[in-house]
């Protein structure tokens, strides 16, 4: 029973290693107080943590959005879980997002403040699933998708709210401050483009404002025009990726993105000229 256990857990964690790289994003130029870096301090890496996540409870699902029957699953209260992020207890709940990751890049989010008021669970294990496993797969359509490792769900929320999320296939969560001001920026309506706006949270927002909001070093990118209107975008990730490359002389340095970070983050600001 005990190697069986060490055995499950081992594999998700190998599967995780390529990923686990994108949490070390760069921290180039890091100046005003606005911006919250995406450090380890502000994220917690579910499957690496796995032993150590706390003590779970049987809860009971009623009609469950993913599964769309009644379930039952082994699960840690989310709060328990949030708590041992070490940016938690200097974060305040209403300005702060909870983002969830997951192994398939799908990045939905929601504000700390409803998780905390509503029971939601980290669930561990389905209790439907086969003896020897901890979870069943769910065939949609013509598709499988993979509930491990982790699971959102909720045992007070309706599964038709569409402003909580029920992610599956979770392997980290991760907090973002979202002060006043940044708020506004951050992607409400289109989850694709949440990993974006961390980004440019973290490489452009020092520099850039976007509707005013953020630094004044470059130029504002999405005022009264976005820059993704009038650059094409092929010229515009080029220059972001090399700056100098467009111009002698610029002031905008190469910031050492990969190709696809620089997607995500025009992918944002494509997004934010609809803003
Ligand atoms: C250290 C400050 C700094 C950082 C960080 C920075 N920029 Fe810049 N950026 C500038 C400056 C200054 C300019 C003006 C370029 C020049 O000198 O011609 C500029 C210019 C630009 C332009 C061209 C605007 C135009 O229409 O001419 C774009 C687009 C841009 N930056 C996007 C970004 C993005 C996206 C990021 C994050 C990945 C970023 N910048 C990070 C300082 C910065």
């Amino acid at each position: 029973m005990q190697r069986a256990f060490y055995f499950l857990f081992f594999i998700p964690f190998l599967a995780c290693q390529p990923s686990a790289q994108k949490t070390e994003e760069k921290q180039s130029v890091d100046s005003t107080q606005t911006t919250i870096s995406r450090t380890d301090s502000s994220v917690i890496d579910l499957v690496e943590k796995k032993a150590t996540l706390g003590k779970s409870e049987t809860i009971a699902i009623t009609n469950d959005p993913v599964f769309h029957k009644d379930k039952t699953f082994e699960a840690i209260p989310l709060v328990n879980v949030l708590k041992q992020i070490p940016a938690y207890a200097s974060l305040k709940p209403e300005e702060t997002q909870v983002v969830f990751e997951c192994e398939d890049g799908y990045n939905p989010s929601m504000p700390l403040t409803k998780v905390i008021n509503s029971k939601a669970y980290l669930a561990i294990r389905d209790k439907d699933a086969p003896a020897g496993e901890d979870w069943t797969t769910l065939q949609k359509g013509s598709e499988t998708k993979k509930i491990a490792p982790f699971y959102i769900c909720y045992t007070d929320v309706k599964g038709e709210d569409p402003s909580y999320k029920w992610p599956y296939n979770l392997v980290r969560i991760s907090l973002t401050s979202a002060s006043k001001e940044t708020a506004a920026l951050f992607p409400k309506n289109d989850d694709s483009v949440v990993k974006g706006y961390g980004l440019f949270k973290t490489h452009c927002l020092t520099c850039h404002a976007l509707n005013g909001v953020g630094g004044t070093l470059g130029p504002e990118l999405n005022k009264p025009k976005s820059v993704t209107e009038y650059w094409k975008s092929e010229d515009l990730k080029a220059f972001i990726a090399n700056p100098a490359s467009y111009r002698d002389r610029v002031k905008m340095p190469n910031l050492g993105l990969k190709k696809k970070e620089i997607e995500e983050i025009v992918g944002y600001l494509s997004y934010m000229a609809k803003q």
